[in-house]
């Protein structure tokens, strides 16, 4: 079993980066590229969104052409821009040579518009679903949720923003000018050959997912943004396919946590470091008003162990700058004084988060997520029949109450408008636990109690060894058999080899 760390030490702020502090920028400024702001597709007045999913290539590393997956352009897709109390419509075109289905990841929206694995389109073909937009502000994606091929389809570029507005995160008078002061960071991870084609293989992933060799920030490795003198706000996407990340800054900065995946927290939360796993999104601010630059940091969780010394050599890779083989990329921020500046202060209060009565929780269900090495004395005969894609070398099983994914098994029923508490388990490993059509409230971590920054609106909560996290969540839209939500782990090479669940919300669940 490979090396998992204890993620409480870092939220509990047990590793100190004091005396690691970087001078300045660690890769000289000529050397970097600018980070790519995909463009904005405005869907707020309603006007459909033609949204073409082709092949591309796209620039990598400097001088060479990686061909790639993207909509609308390249690699990765528009970060589209929706209002709470509007409609989104969404036309989506195929021109891939196979299926594709586009999950609105974090939408609260009826499973026949969700875009899960039922609603693959063929190839060629287009899928133009209208989304009511009810839920409020929260920075979201959308992705491929292909069966079976979520991992290689999303790995090649097949992912992009999705900002939800809304008149109550407006009048905080946040950082909204998006490009500007409002910045999507999209981190993920690639492996490249020696043609720079990107290497991704589902059967030949270790148990913990596909890890790319090379971290990647919108499709650039290590880029600079220009920014102005005043709060910055990044919205951040963990968008690797298996990937946790720790996120610091060079300079050890306090920044502040707005937002978890559903929206706004209730506070501003103060941090040094972050953990963030694979589908998981945070809004953060930093204050850049007296600085002249500041670096975010993107370690591998997994490159760190439990003394910090694999962040020691980590900022050595990155002093001595690039071409070292385990440099962790960054992001830098540089400030361009003559932007003008979002300088009104940080408001103390954000949101009011309404938590259900105890009593109103009408029902629990647990879910345990185990990995199957083939070599055990289960007996997993009874589950196995009808999922070739998972056979092949060193595959492994991943269930999750004991079953894999089956299309043509609905999981679990549930009741719309109904208070419920989850309680998820791992067998064995770290697993982002994702569910759709929803926002939910994590009540525990890993065993312990929420920390302020995870106690805002989440839809996927991480799960390590054998501690129970826990969740209460209430289903607002519906979801038929023919369109079922789905629940799984959030390493793609999980969720494809079978760690997913479908669940039906209905107003009878009889
Ligand atoms: Cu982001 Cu079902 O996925
Ligand atoms: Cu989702
Ligand atoms: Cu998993």
């Amino acid at each position: 079993m490979s090396l998992k760390l204890s993620r409480r030490q870092f939220l509990g702020g047990g590793l100190s980066f004091t005396g690691l502090c970087l001078a300045g920028p660690a890769w000289s400024n000529t050397a970097r590229p600018s980070l790519p702001i995909p463009p904005l597709a405005d869907g707020t007045n309603g006007e459909p969104l033609d949204l073409t999913i082709r092949t591309g290539m796209w620039s990598f590393k400097p001088g060479v052409m990686t061909p790639t997956l993207g909509i609308n352009q390249d690699y990765l897709g528009p970060t589209i821009r929706t209002r709470r109390n509007t409609e989104l419509n969404l036309n989506y075109h195929n021109t891939l040579t196979e299926g594709v289905s586009v999950h609105g990841h974090g939408l609260h929206v009826p499973g026949n518009v969700d875009g899960g694995p039922q609603l693959e389109m063929p190839a060629g073909e287009h899928w133009q679903p209208t989304l009511s937009i009810v839920q409020p502000a929260a920075t979201c994606w959308y992705h491929s949720h292909t069966h079976g091929k979520t991992g290689t389809q999303t790995y090649r570029g097949l992912a992009g923003m999705m900002i939800i507005d809304d008149d109550e995160a407006v009048s905080k008078e946040l950082p909204n000018r998006y490009g500007l002061d409002d910045l999507p960071v999209i981190i993920q991870d690639r492996t490249f050959d020696a043609a720079g084609r990107l290497v991704y293989s589902l059967e030949d992933a270790g148990e913990d997912g596909w890890f790319g060799d090379t971290a990647v920030i919108n499709g650039a490795l290590s880029p600079v943004a220009e920014v102005p003198a005043g709060m910055v706000r990044l919205r951040i996407l963990n968008g690797a396919n298996a990937r946790f990340y720790i996120l610091t800054f060079a300079d050890n900065r306090t920044f502040h946590k707005i937002a978890s995946d559903g929206g706004l927290l209730e506070a501003p939360v103060p941090m040094t470091t972050m953990e963030m796993s694979p589908g998981e999104r945070c809004e953060i601010i930093v204050d850049l008003s007296e600085d002249t630059s500041a670096e975010l940091l993107t370690f591998f969780e997994d490159d760190i162990d439990e003394e910090g010394e694999g962040i020691v050599s980590g900022l050595v890779g990155l002093v001595t700058g690039p071409g070292q083989s385990a440099a962790p990329a960054s992001l830098l921020l540089r400030v361009d004084r003559t932007l003008v500046a979002h300088t009104v202060p940080m408001p103390e209060r954000l949101a009011t988060i309404e938590r259900p009565d105890p009593e109103e929780i009408r029902k629990t269900r647990e879910f345990v997520l185990e990995m199957d090495h083939g070599e055990s004395d289960r007996a997993h005969a009874g589950h196995s029949g009808g999922h070739g894609a998972h056979a092949g070398h060193g595959a492994m099983t991943m269930t999750i109450n004991g079953a894999v994914m089956d299309m043509s098994v609905i999981n679990e029923r549930v009741e719309r408008g109904v208070w419920e508490r989850w309680r998820i388990r791992s067998d064995q490993g770290a697993h982002p636990f994702h569910v759709h059509g929803c926002s939910f409230l994590v009540e525990q971590m890993e065993g312990a109690a929420v920390t302020p920054d995870q106690a805002g609106w989440k839809d996927t909560v991480v799960l390590d060894d054998d501690d129970w996290s826990e969740f209460v969540v209430r289903f607002d839209h519906l979801a038929d058999e023919d369109f079922p939500y789905m629940y799984h782990c959030h390493i793609l090479e999980h969720e494809d080899q079978g760690m997913m669940g479908q669940f039906t919300v209905t107003d009878t669940t009889g």
